[in-house]
């Protein structure tokens, strides 16, 4: 069974007090931290990567949902996994000719491995990857372009969570970009359940009222 997962983007976070800006939003309710590594190349943004990770996963046990927004991400899964990664989710368009040599090492790594797709990129694209032998285990459905956290929610993104939820009833579908009080109705009722949510979080006056609005909406 889909089970809600919200993800507060640390991206939005302080990253000067990154530790405690993990135990403020698990404290607030939060089921995973969204971690978004950039490269400057396959977005035009830098931010983290493994030493980071590593870094903060000295200071919390929770589970670390790294968003990979780079061009060649099969560089980055050894060190990921030794840093302490919990998920790795590449990007389709960044994948075409090693998906499957990618998901076994990730899962060699013992990570979860997940797909994200871009606004641009049709969703037919993943169907190979959810239904390979050694498949993914989460579609992550870009809503903003990536690259920048408080950009405007796309709600016709929404069709591709309707189709990935009919035929993959129990997939991890995540919806990432734009996603706060306005938007998740949309995304929980077209079947996403995985919750990236970054300045509508760290925006808010009180995050841990906007962490279980996300979780009522996804389980209602
Ligand atoms: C965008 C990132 C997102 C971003 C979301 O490229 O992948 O995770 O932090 O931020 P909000 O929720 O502010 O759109
Ligand atoms: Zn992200």
């Amino acid at each position: 069974a889909v089970t809600p997962k919200i993800a507060p983007s640390m991206l939005s976070s302080d990253f000067a007090n990154l530790a405690s800006e993990a135990h403020r939003m698990i404290n607030y309710g939060a089921d995973w931290l969204h971690m978004d590594i950039m490269d400057g190349h396959f977005v035009p943004n830098l931010t983290m990567g493994a030493p980071i990770i590593e870094s903060l996963r000295k200071h919390t046990k929770a589970y670390l949902d790294c968003h990979l927004m780079v061009t060649n991400p099969l560089d980055y899964v050894e060190s990921l996994g030794k840093a302490g990664a919990s998920g790795f989710t590449f990007h389709v368009e960044a994948s075409k000719d090693n998906w499957k040599e990618l998901i076994q090492n990730i899962k060699s790594q013992g990570m979860k491995p997940g797909v994200a797709i871009n606004p641009g990129t049709s969703v037919e694209e993943v169907y190979p990857l959810v239904e390979s032998e050694n498949p993914v285990e989460m579609v992550l459905v870009m809503t903003v372009e990536p690259g920048f956290g408080g950009q405007k929610f796309m709600p016709d993104m929404m069709e591709k969570v309707r189709i990935l939820r009919k035929k993959y009833p129990s997939l991890d579908i995540e919806v990432d970009g734009g996603l706060g009080p306005s938007t998740i109705d949309a995304a929980a009722s077209a079947g996403a359940n995985c919750i990236v949510a970054g300045s509508s979080v760290f925006g808010a006056p009180e995050p841990a009222q906007v962490i279980s609005l996300l979780r009522n909406s996804v389980e209602k």
